[in-house]
């Protein structure tokens, strides 16, 4: 993605004020840098080769759209309500760097039924990748799947439980199918080969309202309601 056409995509999301991204796992108003998910989302992503929808999903391979209609796409709940979803971390990613995916994961566990645990011998798992950009593909693809958090530009907590809620099943909320009852598109300002990435999509909203603060808070009330919602887990459906 051009530079001018993110932010183009930043005005439009209503995201030209500076929010703050959360570093290390700290406590969420505690503010150290000033430069919000989305933004640097996007501008790691303009030196990538891949072609990403919305500019962060990786179309996958095995299906030809990044819409699920198969319980498939989603990852297998076992007899106690929890999901296990395996992931292993690249070798390329330093101490440090690791401990803050791990944080940053774990920050789904207290919330929701989704449990990340490392790799055993699984066949359906995330591997974290050192690519160029941080991106995900959309919901379960079967086998190797990758998480792209460049080293440099995505290890932060915000952007790393982003990445993760696509791979959970989770996309943009301005591209939901309801979003014109919520927000306005000005298609006047939008380049026309970029306006794919504001095809609205079917999606299944979950009977949730429209997240406006889904791009500042990484985790926010509605993203825990959904995840528990999408895999039917009610116990801690609630904060
Ligand atoms: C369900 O998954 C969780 C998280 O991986 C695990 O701790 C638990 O033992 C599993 N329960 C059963 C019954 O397999
Ligand atoms: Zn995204």
């Amino acid at each position: 993605m051009t530079p001018s056409a993110s932010l183009l995509l930043l005005l439009l999301l209503g995201l030209s004020q500076a929010l703050p991204l959360q570093e290390e796992g700290g406590k969420e108003d505690e503010a150290p840098d000033i430069v919000d998910i989305t933004t640097r989302i996007l501008t790691s992503n303009e030196g990538s080769d891949e072609i990403l929808l919305e500019g962060d999903l990786l179309a996958p391979r095995t299906r030809n759209a990044i819409i699920c209609y198969t319980q498939n796409c989603f990852w297998k709940k076992n007899s106690s309500g929890l999901v296990t979803v395996p992931f292993t971390v690249s070798r390329e990613f330093t101490r440090s760097e690791k401990q803050v995916i791990v944080n940053a994961l774990q920050g789904f566990h207290s919330k929701t039924c989704i449990r990340f645990v490392p790799r055993n011998n699984e066949i359906d798992y995330i591997s974290v990748e050192n690519k160029v950009g941080c991106y995900s593909y959309f919901g379960k693809v079967g086998g190797r799947q990758m998480v792209s958090l460049q080293r440099q530009s995505c290890v932060y907590y915000g952007i790393i439980q982003h990445e993760f809620k696509h791979a959970l099943g989770f996309r943009h909320e301005h591209t939901r199918s309801d979003r014109d009852d919520y927000v306005k598109i000005n298609w006047a300002n939008i380049d026309p080969q970029m306006a794919y990435n504001f095809d609205k999509q079917v999606t299944n909203n979950q009977n949730t309202p429209y997240d406006y603060t889904s791009i500042i808070q990484s985790l926010s009330y509605w993203d825990i309601t959904r995840i528990n919602k999408l895999y039917s887990y009610y116990k801690l459906s609630s904060l």
